[in-house]
């Protein structure tokens, strides 16, 4: 384990900010992370890094970044339709993702292609294309940044909810995420093809019985031509949450605009696509100083290479003031500003 200093985090944010961490520290093992968390530099402040793809740095960082590269997969039980497997905080993602399909396990088929690392994941309970972490979790493993005890949270005792868990409220920087456990199906696996992209690709490709691979493989189409891939243009996916209002309101809305998209998500309550609130402000496709919102995903900003984070948060802050005041919605942001 070595301690860097002045370290550039380009490389390790998908909006690609150089920004300055004043200590970086790959941690590869538990044994190594508990060493760090010991050390009083640590202890201070400091700020765990996943794959950096929900993460806005609008300065250098004073702290210690100690970047999460706990890595392996391993099967710690199965029977004939399911699999628990546990797998490394560090791992990728979507290699994840690839892993499980190469195996023919379903459930996180329409996960793919998310950036990011599989400890961050369960953090704001991705979700995509009608699933959320939520539906393959069994339990995590984390260690107490204080008392380093390492400790089992189960799925109720992580509260998710739409982005949320007890990882970003009332545990807030209190743990680290090592190990993750999923609970995957090895057969009769349940094809989800309820969100209407899905099915048009499934359509266009006269697919009538799609297996995991191929709702995949729509996926991961979908995402490619409305996402900018982070590799050729920084950002960070959704900038904001799709926000949740009161059916009264909406249908006030609804009076005055007669094409806001709503979906039910309770008797009471209609999340509104905060994409189409950002475009009907006119900001899509908008470009200064080297940022702006993405042409075709009013709901993602981005870096175009010299970009700063301190002006990708004066623009979400104007984003935001603009949809207030033309429909009274406040958004939250979804990314982690630091
Ligand atoms: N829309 C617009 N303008 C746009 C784009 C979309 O008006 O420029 C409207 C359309 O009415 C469209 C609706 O927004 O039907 C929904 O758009 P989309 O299907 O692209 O999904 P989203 O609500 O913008 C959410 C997640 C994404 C996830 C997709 C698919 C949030 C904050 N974002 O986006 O997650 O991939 O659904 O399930 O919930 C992420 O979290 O980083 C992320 C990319």
């Amino acid at each position: 384990m070595t301690v860097l200093e002045n370290v550039s985090l380009k490389a390790y944010n998908t909006f690609g900010l150089n920004t300055k961490a004043a200590y970086f520290i790959s941690i590869g093992t538990i044994k190594d992370l508990h060493a760090i968390l010991k050390r009083e530099f640590v202890q201070k402040k400091a700020m765990i890094l996943g794959g950096g793809s929900n993460l806005l740095l609008t300065r250098d960082f004073d702290g210690a970044v100690i970047k999460m590269d706990i890595c392996g997969k391993e099967v710690i039980a199965e029977d004939d339709d399911k699999v628990l497997i546990k797998v490394g905080a560090g791992e990728n993602w979507h290699e994840f993702v690839l892993y499980c399909l190469d195996n023919d396990w379903g459930g996180v088929e329409n996960l793919s292609l998310i950036p990011g690392t599989v400890g961050a994941a369960p953090m704001q309970n991705i979700g995509a294309y009608g699933v959320e972490i939520q539906h393959v979790f069994d339990h995590l493993t984390a260690v107490n940044k204080t008392t380093l005890e390492t400790r089992r949270f189960n799925k109720d005792e992580c509260k998710f909810g739409y982005r949320e868990s007890v990882f970003k409220n009332i545990h807030k920087d209190e743990y680290v995420i090592t190990h993750v456990v999923f609970k995957l199906t090895k057969r009769h696996h349940t094809i989800n093809t309820s969100y209407g992209a899905i099915e048009d690709v499934l359509k266009q490709r006269n697919i009538k019985s799609p297996g995991i691979r191929e709702v995949s493989e729509a996926v991961v189409s979908i995402r490619q031509s409305k996402l900018p891939d982070p590799e050729e243009i920084g950002n960070a996916g959704s900038f904001f949450k799709n926000p949740t209002i009161d059916k009264i309101d909406f249908e006030g809305l609804k009076a005055e605009f007669p094409s806001i998209p709503g979906y039910e998500i309770s008797d009471q309550m209609v999340k509104i696509p905060a994409a189409w609130l950002i475009e009907n402000c006119g900001w899509k496709g908008y470009t200064r100083n080297h940022i702006g919102v993405h042409k075709n995903q009013a709901l993602v900003l981005v870096n175009y290479g010299n970009g700063t984070g301190s002006d990708l948060k004066m623009l979400a802050s104007e984003i935001q003031d603009s949809v207030a005041s033309k429909f009274g919605i406040e958004l939250s942001p979804e990314v982690n500003i630091i």
